[in-house]
């Protein structure tokens, strides 16, 4: 078991497998772009399959694939397989922004990939132009639809934002009234060009969506994870509340994370990390990387106090 520096135990590892994405959402790139990695600074698949390998033979249970986009990572799929095929295999998620997910389905749920997280801010298709300067709203509802068909865990994160989405709150939730998916609302986090804009508390959230769906109940937490899940009557799935800044959750935190450039970071907030990259190019065992991640985790944030001091973009952190 891997057990930081104030007790709490490290399950949880989110792999970001780029910091390329075919999206530019407004709160994720600058409008200048971001500059990206070399190709020889981003870990290879088979160094990734590594880091997992030791990691989950340390105790961490769930893996979720992230970007930038991870869908854009060549090969992204024949990794998840080995992963899924590896002797300690984690539960394994991904988190896409849908817009290619429908050609990789099949393969997805054939890896035994159980938890699909779409985000999807709008569902008016000139507010998603805006917001991500892709005309792709239509692509992304037929991934949905596909997973829907596929029985998956499907999850909408849905990031609100004053002045951009805020109207199409009701209607996001709206899609857990029809369909057998949560969505979440997740507030804002000012991380690089993210504090160029005003989110929503998520008490607001819930107030607007109780003036028109009613009094909510309360649902049992869902694997351990930050996010509070509310019903509404008639509704055949959750809403669920992430709410990073107005009620911090860092004490019950069980995440690491592994940029694609090879640092395991300690906590989104800060940029503190372990440079694995240096370490598996520099010929370290498994052991001594096992090592070197027990002494880092000591050090992981107690929490992080609303002060983001990490000054990447979250397209090169992995959300
Ligand atoms: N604050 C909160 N959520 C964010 N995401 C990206 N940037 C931010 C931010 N600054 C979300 C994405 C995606 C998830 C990985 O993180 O919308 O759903
Ligand atoms: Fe891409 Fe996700 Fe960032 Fe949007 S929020 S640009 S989909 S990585």
């Amino acid at each position: 078991m891997l057990i930081d520096g104030c007790g709490r135990e490290l399950t949880y590892l989110r792999v970001s497998l780029t910091d390329k994405c075919n999206l530019r959402c407004r709160y994720c790139v600058p409008p200048e772009g971001v500059k990206l990695l070399e190709h020889a600074d981003i870990l290879s698949l088979e160094e990734v399959l590594r880091v997992i390998s030791i990691l989950t033979s340390m105790g961490v249970s769930r893996v979720r694939f992230t970007g930038g986009e991870p869908l854009v990572r060549k090969n992204a799929i024949s990794l998840i397989q080995k992963v899924a095929n590896l002797e300690c295999a984690p539960r394994i998620g991904i988190t896409t922004n849908g817009v290619l997910l429908d050609d990789y389905i099949d393969y997805l749920v054939y890896s035994n990939v159980r938890d699909i997280n779409i985000s999807l801010d709008t569902l008016d298709p000139a507010v998603y132009e805006t917001l991500t300067g892709e005309d792709a709203l239509s692509s992304v509802m037929r991934s949905i639809q596909s997973c829907l068909v596929n029985g998956v865990n499907l999850k909408l994160n849905v990031v609100p934002i004053k002045g951009i989405n805020d109207e199409n709150i009701p209607s996001l939730a709206a899609l857990a009234r029809d369909y057998n998916v949560a969505v979440r609302f997740i507030e804002l986090m000012p991380v690089g060009c993210a504090s160029c804009y005003e989110g929503l508390s998520n008490d607001d959230v819930r107030k607007k969506l109780s003036e028109v769906y009613g009094k909510e109940s309360l649902c049992e937490t869902e694997g351990g994870g930050p996010a509070e899940y509310v019903k509404y009557d008639g509704f055949t799935g959750n809403v669920g509340f992430i709410s990073p800044m107005s009620h911090s959750f860092c004490d019950k935190c069980n995440r690491l994370r592994l940029t694609c450039d090879g640092k395991l970071k300690l906590c989104l907030a800060s940029p503190e990390c372990l440079d694995l990259k240096a370490l598996l190019r520099a010929g370290a065992s498994d052991e001594d990387i096992a090592e070197a991640i027990r002494d880092a985790v000591k050090n992981k944030p107690v929490r992080h106090g609303m002060r983001f001091t990490d000054d990447r973009n979250m397209i090169g952190i992995g959300g």
